[in-house]
């Protein structure tokens, strides 16, 4: 897998080398949209917030149609929802057209959902090898590997043949709709966003050996098609 992997000082220079790929990637794509799924958890705030502070004006997000890689199933007021977070941190802030913006609803059954999710992915972005192709898809790193909400429990969802499934998180039991494997690799850019020290052993596990036997799902996005990168602060990258 040949990742491409820029480290920074701080997590402000990853947001901007991630809002400059998105420029870049709305300035030359032929499509009338670029499709970028968003991801959860607690990395993206930082990252949200410095774009909606910095490349609010720069970014042409007349042309940018919001996804999420996955979603709790929560209800979008819960401070655990991912589209919650983004909405605070990001979208509430930029001239964004509310079309635009497709949520997974996490307040439905959850089966329902994940179907509906993918019948709306299908719909809405280009086909090829057989799966819709993001242009752009950001993924985190769990401290057990996970991405997306494909856990190490669950990993055989990851080539699973379906858009969208519905997974457990593992300690919590928490319901979650995620995109498969086969959706992300279908990806023209994956990106993953990892800071701090807590992320530095799973990201040179991920990264250097490229070992899939250790069963870290973040281990299966690779760069058979389009291109994988890292974008890691200092901390996470202390121990390439
Ligand atoms: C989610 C995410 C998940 C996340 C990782 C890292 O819904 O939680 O999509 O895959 O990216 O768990 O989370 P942190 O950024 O909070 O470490």
């Amino acid at each position: 897998m040949n990742n491409e992997v820029e480290i920074f000082k701080n997590v402000e220079g990853i947001a901007d080398y991630f809002a400059k790929m998105i420029i870049y990637r709305e300035a030359t794509s032929k499509n009338n949209f670029v499709s970028i799924a968003l991801s959860g958890g607690n990395t993206p705030k930082k990252i949200f917030e410095r774009i909606s502070e910095k490349f609010s004006e720069d970014i042409n997000w007349k042309r940018i149609r919001i996804f999420w890689g996955d979603e709790r199933c929560v209800p979008p007021e819960s401070s655990e929802s991912n589209f919650g977070m983004a909405n605070e941190t990001l979208l509430s802030k930029i001239n964004i057209p509310l079309e635009n913006i497709y949520r997974i609803q996490g307040e439905k059954l959850p089966s329902n959902e994940a179907d509906k999710y993918s019948e709306l992915i299908k719909e809405l972005l280009p086909i090829n090898n057989g799966f819709p192709q993001f242009d752009i898809v950001m993924l985190g790193l769990g401290d057990d590997g996970h991405t997306v909400s494909i856990f190490p429990s669950s990993i055989g969802l990851f080539y699973s043949s379906k858009i969208c499934e519905v997974t457990k998180h593992p300690e919590t039991g928490q319901n979650r709709i995620t995109i498969t494997g086969n959706v992300i690799n279908n990806a023209f850019l994956k990106v993953f966003i990892a800071t701090g020290n807590s992320k530095a052993e799973r990201v040179k596990e991920v990264i250097s050996t490229a070992d899939k036997s250790k069963g870290y799902p973040a281990s299966l996005v690779d760069s058979d098609f389009g291109k994988v990168y890292w974008l890691i602060d200092e901390e996470a990258a202390s121990k390439l």
